[in-house]
């Protein structure tokens, strides 16, 4: 650790665990200790740590042909994923794939697409949203003001609504009385006064908002932005990074919405550990020239074979399935876990995209920030690894073939957390 701060520059460290190796759902650090993985590496092991199969795919493909360049190039192995991948996304219609190698760059490969194909400037996201760190994501990244200050002045195109965020409603109102104008607020307000829908190419949103605290927008959220969009002629981005590969218990998150998007971003767990992401788009969509985007390492050979071995397991393992009866029950427990304790004001998610957010009490809502960090700290301790998000939520999203009593293990040792870090105060 003291070479990392020495060497490393400094990015988002949360806990002082240095991982050595890793198996399944369990982590050994250097010193030894196992620890329970909730963090999934930062929502990138869906198929656990080391899959078997994910290794022997890496080890063939490693021996035989490391990298080629499949832009300048040909790839078969790119192909077979790229048809997969427009298979498994939603829409009947034929789709085509850009291969990047991570988040952000995904993101930006679909703010490109839909700015060359529409030609207008704008693109709406939500306040609380996050697509990456980069300058073109970064225009849309809009979680914590510390990702945006000091680039501001670099980030363009980008202009936000306020989240679908019923735990604390921006207009203080309550669903389904308040009728969506969270969503309605788009065309009743901002397409009428700073927005002229002429002037956007697209809008980008997360189908559950990760970084920005595990918001699951309510039922009719989507449909309702989804139709104001198509009235004026406007793309609709469904950024998976965090929320697919199986993740909520459904390939993609966006399906629990019922809407179909024109572009879907991906990456984080579909190279199982290996760098890859991916953005599936309506075919039309597709560039008509050489040139206007590319990259070198897209679609690297060696992450595509981890990417195929991933979808395959996904499927052989029924892990969809798995994600949703263990999400399921690891809600149930932390539902206990609420009436226990008075600070865990909300739990919510979908499949094993879950949280709690911490509170002073449930009255004020006021977020515990000290009480959330403290939890993490003691949760480590114990054993058990877990990410903050939002403001003063933590996330749970283990490897989705985790076990029922590997739940209880995490879920107990949570308990002893929280109790250690209310004692503490
Ligand atoms: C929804 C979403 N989009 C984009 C990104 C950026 O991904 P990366 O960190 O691989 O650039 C993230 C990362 O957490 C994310 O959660």
């Amino acid at each position: 650790m003291a070479a990392d701060e020495q060497y490393l520059m400094t990015t988002t460290k949360t806990s002082p665990i240095a991982a050595y190796e890793a198996e399944g759902v369990w982590v050994t650090d250097a010193d030894g200790n196992r620890l329970l993985d909730f963090s999934s590496g930062v929502g990138v092991l869906n198929v656990g740590h080391c899959h078997p199969d994910v290794v022997a795919a890496v080890q063939e493909q490693t021996a035989r042909l490391m990298h080629f360049a499949g832009t300048d190039f040909y790839y078969e192995s790119q192909t077979v994923l790229g048809k997969r991948l427009g298979e498994l996304t939603p829409g009947d219609f034929p789709k085509k794939v850009f291969f990047t190698n991570s988040g952000t760059e995904s993101a930006e490969a679909a703010l490109k697409l839909v700015r060359w194909q529409k030609q207008r400037p704008l693109v709406i996201g939500l306040l609380g949203a996050f697509h990456g760190r980069s300058m073109g994501s970064l225009a849309m990244t809009a979680s914590k003001p510390v990702q945006r200050a000091r680039f501001n002045a670099h980030t363009g195109g980008g202009t936000h609504i306020p989240p679908p965020y019923c735990y604390r409603c921006p207009y203080k109102l309550t669903y389904p009385s308040c009728d969506l104008y969270c969503a309605k607020i788009l065309k009743e307000l901002y397409f009428e006064t700073a927005v002229p829908p002429s002037d956007v190419a697209a809008m980008i949103a997360e189908p559950v908002m990760g970084e920005g605290g595990y918001i699951v927008p309510p039922k009719g959220w989507h449909t309702t932005i989804k139709k104001i969009l198509d009235e004026e002629d406007i793309l609709f981005i469904d950024d998976e990074v965090q929320s697919g590969i199986g993740r909520t218990g459904k390939m993609f998150a966006i399906e629990h919405h019922g809407v179909v998007p024109d572009v879907v971003t991906t990456a984080k767990s579909l190279g199982g550990g290996l760098p890859i992401g991916a953005i599936i788009a309506r075919k039309d969509l597709d560039y008509p020239t050489k040139g206007a985007h590319s990259n070198t390492f897209g679609g690297n050979l060696v992450s595509v074979a981890a990417a195929q071995a991933v979808l395959n397991v996904i499927e052989k393992e029924h892990l969809l399935d798995n994600a949703r009866t263990q999400g399921a029950y690891l809600v149930q427990r932390l539902k206990e876990l609420q009436r226990k304790y008075e600070v865990i004001g909300d739990v919510r998610g979908l499949g094993l995209m879950v949280a709690t957010e911490f509170v002073e009490d449930p009255k004020s809502k006021a977020p515990a920030v000290a009480l959330r960090d403290q939890i993490l700290v003691e949760a480590y301790q114990r054993g058990l690894i877990l990410l903050p998000c939002g403001k003063s939520t933590v996330r749970y999203i283990p490897p989705l073939i985790i076990q029922r009593e590997e739940v209880d293990e995490g879920v107990d040792i949570l308990d002893a957390a929280i109790g250690a870090a209310l004692r503490a105060r």
